[in-house]
């Protein structure tokens, strides 16, 4: 089946939280897969100084990620690829940080599996990779919702 996930963006106070969790120093590469408005990689670009990669299909979403990103000044450190995380090479990247559900996360992981390398760290939010064992787990209550949800690591 050729199902793509929907637009439902992190919120935003939770994103430090998940790229606290997965350890992120400057300089490092994190990839968001289906990178929506951009916020994973505005934040993880800012306040974190990684070197960031987005991967997203909508095109309206692209537009303003790149609008943004540009406004930010940080064109240096961000790459906005409009085309499928799932044709996508993920070689490069020292963290993935995710807002996948188990369904597409079950079907990359084979891909995971193939292109990560050792010590890469994926963290996801509200969603387990199925039949993976996370290396931690932390829940987190975003502002305006009532209950907890997990964010998950996972270590190669
Ligand atoms: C749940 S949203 C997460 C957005 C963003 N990562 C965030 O945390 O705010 C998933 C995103 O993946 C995008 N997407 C779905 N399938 C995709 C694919 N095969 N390649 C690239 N992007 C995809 C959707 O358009 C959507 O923006």
């Amino acid at each position: 089946m050729n199902y793509t996930e929907p637009y439902i963006p992190t919120p935003e106070d939770i994103i430090p939280k998940m790229l606290a969790l997965a350890s992120v120093r400057p300089n490092e590469t994190v990839f968001d897969l289906g990178s929506g408005d951009g916020r994973m990689l505005i934040i993880a670009a800012r306040d974190f100084r990684a070197r960031v990669v987005g991967f997203e299909v909508r095109r309206r979403l692209v537009n303003e990620c790149r609008r943004k990103v540009k406004s930010l000044g940080l064109s240096h450190r961000v790459t906005i690829s409009r085309s499928s995380f799932k044709k996508a090479s993920l070689r490069r990247a020292d963290v993935l940080a995710l807002y996948l559900s188990g369904y597409t996360l079950n079907q990359m992981a084979p891909k995971f599996l193939k292109e990560l390398r050792p010590g890469t760290r994926i963290v996801n939010f509200d969603y387990e990779i199925p039949s993976w064992t996370p290396a931690r787990e932390i829940s987190v209550t975003p502002a305006g919702w009532k209950k907890p949800h997990p964010i998950y690591l996972y270590v190669m």
